[in-house]
């Protein structure tokens, strides 16, 4: 049996700080709201010219120096993303040129906040199925970029960052990916979607001025399907692998709305002290929000060799995915 385990992690988010009080005086809304209803205190904004490629590569970086894996061993480079750098080339390639990653194929993964997660899972099957050794996985957004600050029922709730993975081949012990769970249904693009600058909707002067270039979400919509489904595809890792939910040590939800990951929590039957939460600081990056919770949950100490965890994620498709990773 080959596992493909993670051998480093790493994240990345830009350094500028937007707080709840900033956000005050951009739109009409208060710290006391957007806390109450998301439990978001602030969020990172990337400065101009910085990528979603950049914010990748520096993720990556940090992965592959702690995974020990020679960068000319990587064989595979996924990046789940919905802010590409551009719609082609992927920015799975830019990242390539960026780390000089010469020997892997790379391509961009689209399932809006899931991306990281499916990306994982398909990682995961190349390696298991012996075709590679070493796999590159990031999920890395810059939502700030498709946010329109004059709407404030969504630009309190996002931020931008990302975080990668390096996974390998193992065939020594049961450390690895136990399994990946993906799932999607179309047809909810009318609670949430980006509406111009593809083919339906080709960018044109007057998209640009109907504010065609920016997420559209119905928040309260989606809340439910997140919920449901969150808890849903959480059940079905646990059950998958044969354990309970008192089994997993720590539980590392899409970061999106604290709200969402209690009452996830709640129905799972998971004490709050077993669930990973950093929303406050950077609210939801999308295919970031994962990696970068992995991440800050070894790098503190949270997860340690051998505990068994869950991630799972919700996003636009809609597309939903969870895991289970004996680390
Ligand atoms: C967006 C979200 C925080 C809104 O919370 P909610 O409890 O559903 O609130 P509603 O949308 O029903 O809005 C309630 C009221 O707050 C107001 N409101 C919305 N945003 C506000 C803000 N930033 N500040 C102050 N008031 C705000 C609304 O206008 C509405 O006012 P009304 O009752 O007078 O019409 C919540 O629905 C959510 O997190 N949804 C999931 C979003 C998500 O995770 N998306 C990413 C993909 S998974």
């Amino acid at each position: 049996m080959i596992y493909s385990q993670i051998t480093g992690i790493g994240s990345y988010v830009p350094e500028k700080v937007l707080t709840n009080e900033e956000l005050c005086s951009i739109v009409d809304t208060s710290d006391e709201w957007i806390t109450s209803r998301t439990g978001i205190k602030e969020r990172r904004i990337a400065e101009a010219g910085l990528t979603t490629s950049d914010i990748a590569a520096n993720a990556a970086r940090r992965a592959i120096k702690r995974s020990g894996v020679s960068p000319m061993d990587i064989e595979l480079i996924i990046v789940g993303t919905i802010t590409p750098d551009m719609i082609f080339p992927s920015t799975a390639c830019i990242v390539q040129e960026k780390l000089g990653l010469k020997n892997a194929a790379a391509f961009d993964v689209s399932a809006g906040c899931s991306g990281f997660i499916y990306s994982l899972s398909i990682a995961d099957s190349f390696i298991k199925s012996g075709r590679y050794k070493n796999a590159l996985v990031i999920g890395a957004d810059l939502l700030s970029r498709i946010t329109d600050y004059t709407d404030r029922s969504t630009c309190v709730l996002f931020g931008d960052g990302g975080g990668a993975a390096v996974l390998s081949a193992n065939t020594e012990n049961t450390r690895g990916i136990l399994s990946t769970h993906i799932h999607s249904e179309g047809g909810h693009d009318n609670i949430l979607k980006l509406p111009a600058g593809g083919s339906l909707m080709p960018a044109t002067a007057q998209t640009v001025n109907n504010l065609d270039h920016y997420i559209k979400m119905k928040g309260s919509e989606l809340f439910k399907y997140a919920v449901k489904y969150l808890k849903d595809v959480a059940e079905e890792a646990i059950k998958f692998n044969g354990l309970k939910p008192e089994d997993i040590d720590l539980f590392v939800p899409h970061q999106a709305n604290i709200r969402i990951i209690e009452a996830t929590a709640k129905k799972l039957c998971f004490p709050m002290e077993r669930v990973f939460v950093n929303v406050e600081k950077y609210g939801n990056t999308s295919s970031g929000s994962i990696p970068i919770a992995l991440d800050e949950a070894c790098v503190s100490g949270r997860i340690k060799e051998g505990d068994l965890v869950l991630i799972d994620a919700i996003g636009a498709g809609l597309a939903w995915a969870s895991s289970i990773i004996r680390w």
